[in-house]
């Protein structure tokens, strides 16, 4: 093959910028070269997403695009890489709008699949059940050489089987990278010019890391804490941030290792779904509302400037108005700094779509949507007020997009920061004072 250009484009999480990474430098080191526009690429990768029905879409919707392409270039190979349902995988063959698909823990085979599908054959593998890709290395490109802010993958897969989400079936069982690897991995991202690292799992609080062919007393044993405490400490220069927590693992160890370390953010995001009880146990979430609210005081009592986000859902199978008003009192007990909010779309395969009736009617739940929306918008608002003439300290990540003349970046509550340009640089950490605030942004000027 004498083209061997690709390009990679990302739907959905954190989680598939870390993936794209990955399979760049596999890609890389098997002699590929990184294309930096889709149109130019012979081989297309897009790294699928299908955690809810509307990534699903967009990528239906980037397929339809890809046929002209193909039609009008002599041939290019598409590939559909990462988190994708059986479901969507049958459509798309049937479609014959694919060339090859390769889940979450085969990329190393990447290589072999665009081999045989340039030879018109397909590629069978036996997919590595633990794979963990902690040996490989980010590698520095064009595209990626001014960013300051890496992820990086500690665990992968899950084993809480919610029951509305699809991750434990694309992703697998839950796995742990070694600390090792992982302390190396982010020494390897700051000698590339990165001043800040997001330890990145489905759920990192349960991040466990035992010593093989010993026997397994406390010190052969490294949990989230001690992972935490250790890079800290390694990688001192370094911002380190981690998401997403599960509520019903985050300990009180973990807690007072960041706010021990200055160089961890003070901000956890806390996915809570819903506010009652009811729907919280026919999700399979493993609090209560009451556990939640605890470990929340848990938070500001240990940690006071902590941030804190979520993910609300609405409309999930049984929820009636009596739950949603418990939400909107859970979310006015707590006033969240900022979060993610979706309304329930059943992913098959999973338990709700087989055993629980998609009941709420699709009105009500972008209704009940819209009121938690226009809620985080206030609670936002009244969070961004506690910084208004504070001095914050700022990683400085780029040029505002809305203004070329002011820097934009984030404080240790991952909150967006904007300021005036003052012969600064990319990467520098700065104080700066706010003087203003919208509901999702500090505006102020640096000090000296
Ligand atoms: N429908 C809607 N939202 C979902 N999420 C996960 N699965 C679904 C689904 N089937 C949301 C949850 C999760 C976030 C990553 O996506 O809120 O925390
Ligand atoms: Fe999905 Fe629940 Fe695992 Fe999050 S914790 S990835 S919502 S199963």
């Amino acid at each position: 093959m004498k083209d061997k250009s690709f390009y990679i484009e990302n739907y959905g999480c954190q989680m598939n910028i870390s993936d794209s990474n990955i399979i760049n430098s596999i890609l890389l080191k098997n002699g590929f070269v990184l294309s930096e526009n889709l149109e130019k690429a012979s081989i297309i990768l897009l790294n699928s997403c299908s955690i809810r029905e509307k990534a699903e879409l967009t990528l239906k919707k980037k397929l339809e695009q890809l046929k002209f392409l193909k039609k009008k270039k002599k041939k290019i190979w598409i590939g559909i890489i990462g988190c994708f349902s059986k479901e969507i995988k049958k459509f798309f063959l049937k479609k014959k709008m694919v060339d090859f698909f390769v889940d979450s823990n085969s990329y190393r085979e990447i290589p072999n699949f665009i081999h045989y599908s340039i030879m018109g054959k397909e590629y069978f593998n036996f997919t590595k059940k633990n794979e963990t890709y902690s040996d490989i290395s980010f590698i520095k490109t064009k595209q990626n050489d001014k960013k300051i802010s890496a992820f990086l993958s500690i665990t992968r897969g899950c084993n809480n089987m919610c029951t509305f989400c699809i991750v434990p079936f694309t992703r697998g069982r839950e796995r742990s990278s070694d600390p090792y690897s992982i302390i190396k991995e982010c020494e390897h991202l700051y000698h590339n010019g990165y001043k800040e690292v997001t330890l990145l799992g489905q759920n990192v609080d349960s991040y466990i890391w035992k010593k093989e062919n010993m026997i397994q007393d406390q010190k052969n044993i490294v949990d989230f804490s001690h992972l935490l405490d250790l890079l800290a400490q390694k990688i001192p220069f370094m911002r380190i941030r981690f998401s997403t927590s599960n509520p019903h693992d985050m300990s009180d160890k973990v807690l007072k290792v960041i706010s021990k370390h200055k160089n961890i953010c003070k901000h956890i995001h806390l996915p809570v779904q819903s506010g009652s009880n009811k729907i919280l146990k026919l999700m399979n979430r493993k609090y209560t509302r009451e556990k939640y609210l605890f470990l929340v005081k848990q938070i500001r009592n240990i940690i006071p400037e902590c941030s804190i986000s979520h993910d609300i859902m609405t409309g999930f199978c049984h929820e009636n108005e009596k739950d949603h008003q418990e939400t909107i009192s859970l979310m006015n007990e707590i006033k969240y700094n900022y979060g993610y909010m979706f309304s329930y779309s059943p992913r098959p395969g999973t338990y709700a779509y087989r055993k629980l009736e998609d009941n709420v009617p699709i009105n009500i739940k972008k209704r009940r949507l819209q009121e938690i929306i226009d809620l985080q918008n206030q609670h936002s608002f009244y969070r961004m007020q506690e910084h208004l003439g504070k001095i914050e300290e700022v990683l400085i990540e780029g040029e505002s997009k809305r203004n070329k003349q002011h820097w934009y970046g984030r404080n240790t509550q991952n909150l967006i920061v904007v300021f005036p340009k003052k012969s600064l640089n990319i990467g520098d950490l700065v104080h700066v004072e706010i003087t203003d605030i919208t509901s999702a942004t500090l505006i102020g000027k640096h000090c000296k």
